[in-house]
C-alpha cells in the first residue's frame, strides 16, 4: 500500500488548479442512466471512485469510455439493473443507482452499503421515497430489490435533510407520472449541479439550493454534455494548507458562493481571503486564531471539512470547541493527530482543541477520506517527517495532492507500496 512522506516546516506559498467535483460527479454521472444515449462529462476529476462507479455501470453494460477530464457514458443499453455487494463495499455512493435504475428499469438490485468508519448511514429515506413514488422494496441477502412498472409522482418530506437521498429522489421522479414535491430537502451545491445537469437532459426539476424541489415527469430523457462543477471541499483542504503553514496560496477555479460558512472560519482564524472572479486567494498569518464551530447541513460548515479544520487548530492561539453534529463517528483522525504531539480532549460530539506550539512529525494511519486530509495537513506544520500510511483513502476524492501541494513549496512525496 502506498504512503505519503511529509517533511513539515515550510510556509505555503503560489497558485494551484482546483479539480472538478467528486460529490457533484458521482450523481451527474448515475444520472446517465436515466438515458439512452451518449451523455458526456467535462472537468471529471481523476478518482478512484470516480473509476468505481465508471465499473459499476459497465457491470450493467453501460459503456464508459474516459479521454483526459473528458468521460462518457452510453447507457442505451442496461443488461444488468444490479450493483454488486463486490463494487458497493468499497464505495457507499454506489447506492446512487438505485434512483435511475428503478425509473429507468423499472427495477433494480443494488447491494445495501454496509457500515462505514465514520458512522452508521442507514439508507431508510432512499428507501422511503421510492415506497412513496410507488415502488415495492425487498430487503434479501444483504441487496435491496426495488420494483415498478411506472414510478408515479408525490409528496415526499425527508425526516433530515440527506445528500444521496435526495439526489436519488430528484432522479428517480424525473420518469415518474405526474408531479413530484421532496420537502426538508438536503441544499449542497451539488444538488443544484444534479438539476442542472437533469435538466439538460430534459427533466423538469426545480427549486434546488432550497428545501423544497419539484419534479415534473417526463416521458423520456435525452443524452447531454454536461460541465461538472469545482470541488469546494478539495478547494478549502488546499487553502487550508496555507492556513496551517502561515502561508499565501491562491486558488484558480475555486467557487466562493460554495464555501461562505467555510471562509468565513478561515477569517475568525485570522486570515485574509482575497475574493475574484475565478479565484480565491488565503493570507494566513504565522499561526491561526482558535475558533468554535459546529458542523452542519448546508450552507452550514461542512462535516467534510471538519477533520481539517480540526488539525489547524491544534497549532492555534487558544482553545477551540468542535462540535460534529452529522456523524456519530467522525474522530477518528483524533488520535493519529495526538500521536503527533496535538492536545484534543473528546466528549460525545464535542471535542475540545488546546493549541499547541508545536507538532513533532510521527507514522499515522488514515482511517477515512477527510481524516486522511487532516493528517497530510498536520504534517506540513510538523517538525520533521510524517508518513501517513493507507493513503488509498486519500486518493478516492483528491486528484493529485501531493503534486498540488510539492507546487507551492511542500516537501512531500507519496512512497510507492509493496
Ligand atoms: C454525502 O453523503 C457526501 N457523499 C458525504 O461526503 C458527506 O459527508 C455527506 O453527504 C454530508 O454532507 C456524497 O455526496 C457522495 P447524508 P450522504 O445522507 O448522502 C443520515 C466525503 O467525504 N441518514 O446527507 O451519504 C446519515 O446517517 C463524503 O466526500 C439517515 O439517517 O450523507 C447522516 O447522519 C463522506 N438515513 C445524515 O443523515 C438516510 O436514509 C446525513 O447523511 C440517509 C442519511
Amino acid at each position: 500500500m502506498d504512503s505519503i512522506e511529509i517533511t513539515g516546516g515550510a510556509r505555503l506559498q503560489g497558485e494551484v488548479q482546483v479539480s472538478g467535483s467528486k460529490n457533484a460527479t458521482l450523481p451527474q454521472i448515475a444520472a446517465a442512466l436515466l438515458v439512452s444515449g451518449r451523455s458526456t462529462f467535462h472537468g471529471v476529476p481523476d478518482l478512484a471512485d470516480i473509476r468505481t462507479l465508471g465499473r459499476l455501470l459497465g457491470h450493467m453494460g453501460a459503456k464508459i469510455e474516459r479521454q483526459g477530464a473528458e468521460l462518457s457514458v452510453d447507457a442505451s443499453l442496461i443488461t444488468e439493473p444490479e450493483a454488486p455487494y463486490e463494487l458497493v463495499k468499497t464505495m457507499r455512493a454506489s447506492v446512487l443507482v438505485l434512483g435511475p435504475l428503478v425509473a429507468r428499469c423499472g427495477r433494480a438490485r443494488v447491494s445495501m452499503p454496509g457500515g462505514c468508519a465514520i458512522g452508521a448511514r442507514p439508507i431508510d429515506q432512499h428507501l422511503k421515497g421510492l415506497e412513496a413514488l410507488g415502488a415495492t422494496i425487498d430487503l434479501a441477502h444483504g441487496y435491496v430489490e426495488a420494483r415498478a412498472s411506472r414510478l408515479r409522482g408525490a409528496k415526499i418530506l425527508f425526516d433530515l435533510p440527506t445528500v444521496t437521498g435526495t439526489e436519488n429522489l430528484m432522479m428517480a421522479a424525473t420518469l415518474a407520472e405526474g408531479l413530484t414535491v421532496l420537502e426538508n430537502c438536503a441544499r449542497e451545491p451539488e444538488i443544484l449541479a444534479l438539476q442542472d445537469a437533469l435538466n439538460a437532459m430534459g427533466a423538469k426539476v426545480q427549486g434546488a439550493g432550497s428545501n423544497t424541489i419539484t419534479i415534473d415527469g417526463v416521458p423520456s430523457l435525452h443524452a447531454a454534455a454536461v460541465k461538472v462543477i469545482p470541488d469546494r471541499i478539495e478547494a478549502w483542504t488546499l487553502l487550508a494548507a496555507a492556513l496551517i503553514t502561515g502561508g499565501d496560496i491562491t486558488l484558480r477555479g475555486a467557487r466562493a458562493q460554495d464555501l461562505d460558512a467555510a471562509l468565513a472560519k478561515m477569517r475568525e482564524a485570522g486570515a485574509r481571503i482575497t475574493i475574484s472572479a475565478d479565484s480565491l486567494r488565503i493570507e494566513a498569518p504565522e499561526r491561526p486564531e482558535a475558533v468554535d464551530f459546529i458542523t452542519a447541513p448546508f450552507p452550514g460548515f461542512p462535516t467534510d471539512l471538519q477533520a481539517q479544520l480540526m488539525a489547524c487548530l491544534t497549532v492555534a492561539k487558544g482553545a477551540s470547541r468542535v462540535v460534529e453534529t452529522i456523524f456519530e463517528n467522525r474522530f477518528m483522525h483524533v488520535q493519529e493527530l495526538s500521536r503527533m504531539g496535538a492536545d484534543v480532549a473528546i466528549d460525545g460530539h464535542t471535542a475540545i482543541v488546546r493549541g499547541v506550539t508545536r507538532l513533532s512529525g510521527a507514522p499515522v494511519m488514515a482511517t477515512d477520506l477527510r481524516a486522511s486530509a487532516s493528517l497530510v495537513l498536520a504534517g506540513l506544520r510538523a517538525e520533521g517527517t510524517t508518513t501517513v500510511h493507507r493513503v488509498y483513502h486519500l486518493d478516492r476524492g483528491y486528484e493529485g495532492l501531493e503534486q498540488k501541494l510539492s507546487s507551492v513549496g511542500a516537501r512531500i512525496r507519496r512512497v510507492k507500496g509493496a
